[in-house]
């Protein structure tokens, strides 16, 4: 193949200048990392799973209307996708609580909500990505109110969809992370979801059993975080109920 162009190296995706102006394309590395990459490894696979299921999301989002950046998956760890300008938040909705807000507020993991919690995290790893408020945001113009309006909008209709797949397989949706960019059309612009929904941005645990099946089975050692993954494809039915081992390219396409 062609040299491509790296545009950019994230800690879990690689991104390269696309076919065609105003596309890129999203490689899925199997890094996987946590606390802000203090704690890091390799997880074989991973990156694997992720392209699948992040496809799996996103086309499910695109065909009940919600926009986004996914355009075709290419090959076994990279999909096509439409090049965005970032907004630099991490846009989080939480349903029950966990993480940072259980530590942040002292209420106990697995809480549900009175009602949906969403949360602005700036985009920024030296800072440890940062709780902002919508007055930084609008302060230091990172959104406009109509781009906050959008964002809202976006996020609790991605959390509904989500959250209906997920029950329907057994699955609590109990928080996740999204980004979004814009496009431009013209003066006008809009904001579409971009990057990934995968299990390493969100919490997933099984209904009954309350088994984690997310990035904190890596962050927290709860055991292979490959073969919870795969657990997620397979209730989805992303992968075939018999895969073979996912390194294995030539059987799973
Ligand atoms: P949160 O509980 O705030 O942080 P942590 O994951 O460090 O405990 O995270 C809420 C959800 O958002 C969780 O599913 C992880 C996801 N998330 C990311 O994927 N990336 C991020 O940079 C942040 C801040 C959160």
């Amino acid at each position: 193949m062609a040299r491509r162009k790296k545009i950019y190296e994230g800690k879990a995706k690689i991104l390269y200048e696309g076919p065609e102006p105003g596309t890129i394309v999203q490689y899925f590395k199997d890094d996987a990392t946590a606390f802000n990459a203090e704690k890091k490894a390799v997880i074989e696979g991973k990156g694997v799973l992720n392209n699948r299921l992040s496809e799996f999301f996103m086309t499910g989002l695109a065909q009940i209307g919600v926009p986004n950046h996914f355009i075709k998956r290419l090959n076994m760890r990279e999909q096509l996708v439409r090049s965005v300008e970032i907004v630099p938040l991490e846009i989080i909705v939480r349903n029950y609580a966990a993480g940072t807000m259980s530590k942040r507020l002292g209420i106990e993991e697995g809480t549900q909500l009175p009602r949906p919690i969403v949360e602005y995290c700036y985009k920024d790893d030296a800072l440890g990505d940062p709780l902002v408020t919508e007055e930084h945001i609008a302060a230091f113009g990172w959104a406009s109110q109509q781009d906050m309006d959008d964002i809202l909008s976006l996020a609790l209709r991605v959390n509904d969809f989500l959250s209906g797949v997920m029950m329907a397989v057994g699955i609590r949706l109990v928080d996740f992370k999204i980004e979004v960019g814009r496009v431009f059309d013209g003066d006008f612009h809009r904001l579409i979801v971009a990057d990934e929904i995968s299990p390493d941005s969100c919490r997933l645990w099984d209904i009954d059993t309350g088994q984690k099946l997310d990035k904190d089975v890596f962050r927290r050692d709860l055991g292979d975080l490959k073969d919870a993954y795969t657990e997620v494809a397979r209730r989805l039915g992303v992968m075939p109920k018999n895969a073979p081992p996912v390194t294995k390219p030539t059987l799973i396409n």
